[in-house]
């Protein structure tokens, strides 16, 4: 019996859609046990101030705290799994023609979920790269210096994910724009809608046709333009949804 009241229309919606796209945020790895970013109280910037953790200019003058605090968010990441949200967007892949997966996370549960070329926009904390020369970087030698020196040129090495200020690497956010312009359905699934150009890719769906459904608990600024918004955990509603649709 269903608990999420589904319309009709929305089901047809996307019992028969070609291309869907979908594009994630820390809400989906909430039920996982990861922190958010904006929650009050439990949010990660409630508690932390990014200036001094999230920018070039903090790494410049205190790279090892900023190493520091990534390596915590990598333990806190490595030690979690994927929770059902992520699982029905790997059935989802299965039955649309067409999938997209655009991510603002960088804990790499989507991939550990099972779902492949999932379009990173913020990197991964799993991968770490040169501060001076952006190589990405897979072994230095662990002289117990913090952060650790690249290997090749001997500046530091940093985490592979932008900060505040950086832009998104350019092939992930071209392929993240031409499947928001070419998508029938577009999701923004756990995502405040707040931090661009992320944000923008549910409206330029929308310009270009697409129907947007949110799922998110909360309502965002996205909340009230969307076709459909489905206020409840992604955990619990994906599933649904998978279910109602496809099986
Ligand atoms: P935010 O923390 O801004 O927003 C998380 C959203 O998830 C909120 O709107 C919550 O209501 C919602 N949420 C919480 N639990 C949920 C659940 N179980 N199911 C669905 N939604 C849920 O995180 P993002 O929007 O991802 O950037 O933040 C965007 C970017 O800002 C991040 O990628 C990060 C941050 O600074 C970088 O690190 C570059």
């Amino acid at each position: 019996m269903s608990m999420i009241n589904l319309p009709l229309d929305l089901i047809t919606l996307l019992r028969t859609a070609k291309h869907v796209a979908v594009m994630t945020g820390a809400g989906i790895s909430a039920e996982s046990g990861i922190p958010t970013f904006r929650e009050a109280q439990t949010g990660l910037w409630a508690r932390y101030d990014p200036q001094e953790l999230a920018t070039p200019q903090a790494f410049v003058k205190n790279p090892r705290l900023v190493w520091e605090w990534y390596a915590w968010r990598r333990e806190l990441v490595s030690a979690a799994q994927p929770n059902a949200g992520h699982l029905a967007l790997v059935e989802m892949a299965q039955y649309v023609p067409h999938f997209t997966l655009i991510t603002q996370n960088v804990d790499g549960l989507h991939q550990l979920a099972g779902s492949t070329d999932v379009i990173e926009l913020h990197g991964n904390l799993h991968r770490t790269k040169c501060f001076r020369e952006e190589t990405v970087i897979d072994e230095w030698v662990d002289t117990g210096e913090v952060p650790p020196r690249c290997p090749r040129c001997g500046d530091r090495l940093r985490p592979d994910v932008v900060w505040f200020g950086e832009a998104l690497p350019r092939a992930a956010l071209q392929a993240a724009s031409d499947a928001a312009m070419t998508c029938e359905v577009f999701f923004s699934i756990g995502t405040s809608a707040l931090v661009e150009p992320a944000a923008s890719l549910a409206r330029m769906a929308m310009h270009h046709g697409a129907k947007v459904i949110e799922i998110n608990p909360v309502a965002t600024p996205l909340t009230s333009m969307a076709t459909y918004a489905l206020q409840a955990p992604a955990g619990r509603v994906l599933p649904e949804l998978v279910r109602a649709v496809w099986l």
